[in-house]
């Protein structure tokens, strides 16, 4: 099998990229890091990547909601100009005998500020952010390509995937984990109640392992799983659990809300696990043990 990746040089691509060259198919990594001419918002520079490909996993994003808050024309240029380029590339490809597939990275952000938790698939998505619609806009062209060209697309939503060292270290839990170690206060934006459901990287790559096996097994052209643990924590909860665990002195310690964050989610991943066989193993006590333990030897 041969993937193209975009997105193959950050955080889970990069993880995901290792996982898949492991169970031996060849992938075709596509990252603007790596080469400037890489780059999702340049329809050509795609299209020259795809052929004989058997599909794309669509990573390559603004991905952070604050730096896509403090960009909204980048976010929206790459975000939605990305997944269109995509979409169309893997259109284009088709022929009677080929019909080279996409899953399209999305995220938990595009429910928004859900009234009724935990969320499921059938959740309304009313996203409060710009990345949020950004992702949501994604999926809406993911859908219409599915059923207007009869692409196969599948949808993933990742919820705050998380692990030490490779994680973006400004990333509430790596973020934490150092500031627990230089014995300085861990702020949260906010009072603390803010729920959370995080997933350990390993986790999320396996579930998208899950999701390449069952698009290449099944022909229904559209689908889409949460890809989370389904287990909220708050931020107050974490904050503590981290503090504990490193025997630091650190406090927490409070700022003001910011308007665009989504101050309560976590989802139910009953779909994934059924029909992807998506199983997530790693609690948090044991993920953020092990992202201790990665930091410490990087910092010693
Ligand atoms: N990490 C999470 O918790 C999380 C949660 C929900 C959704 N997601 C989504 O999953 C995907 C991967 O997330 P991540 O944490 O690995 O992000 P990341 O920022 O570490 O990786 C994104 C990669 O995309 C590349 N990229 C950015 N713009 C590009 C462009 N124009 N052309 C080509 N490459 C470009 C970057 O160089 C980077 O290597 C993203 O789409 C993100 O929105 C991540």
């Amino acid at each position: 099998m041969k993937i193209l990746l975009t997105g193959s040089s950050g955080f889970i691509g990069s993880a995901l990229k290792r996982l898949l060259e492991e169970k031996g198919i060849e992938v075709v990594p596509f990252d603007i890091k790596d080469n400037p001419l890489d780059d999702v918002r340049d329809f050509s520079a795609l299209q020259s990547k795809v052929l004989g490909i058997d599909g794309i996993i669509h990573l390559a994003a603004v991905s952070r909601v604050k730096i896509a808050h403090e960009n909204p024309l980048e976010c929206v240029n790459t975000n939605i100009g990305g997944i269109i380029n995509v979409l169309e590339s893997a259109r284009l490809l088709r022929t009677d005998n080929n019909n080279p597939w996409v899953i399209f990275g999305s995220s938990r952000e595009v429910y928004g500020e859900s009234a009724i938790l935990p969320v499921n698939e059938s959740s309304i998505r009313k996203a409060i952010n710009i990345y949020g619609v950004s992702k949501l806009s994604g999926e809406e062209l993911c859908k219409v390509y599915s059923e207007n060209y009869g692409l196969k697309v599948r949808v993933l939503r990742f919820s705050n995937v998380y692990t030490g060292k490779n994680d973006h270290l400004d990333r509430v839990i790596p973020k934490f984990i150092l500031q627990a170690f230089n014995e300085e206060d861990l702020i949260i934006n906010g009072t603390g109640e803010e729920i959370f459901d995080f997933t350990y990287i390993d986790d999320t790559i396996q579930g998208i392992w899950c999701c390449i096996q069952e698009i290449e097994r099944n022909n229904h052209l559209f689908d889409d799983f949460n890809l989370s643990t389904g287990i909220p924590i708050s931020l107050k909860q974490l904050a503590d659990t981290i503090i504990k665990k490193t025997r630091s002195k650190s406090t927490v310690e409070h700022t003001k809300p910011r308007s665009y964050d989504v101050n309560k989610f976590y989802a139910n991943p009953s779909k994934a696990i059924k029909i992807l066989g998506f199983l997530p193993k790693v609690t948090l006590n044991e993920g953020i043990a092990l992202s201790i333990a990665e930091l410490k030897r990087e910092s010693s």
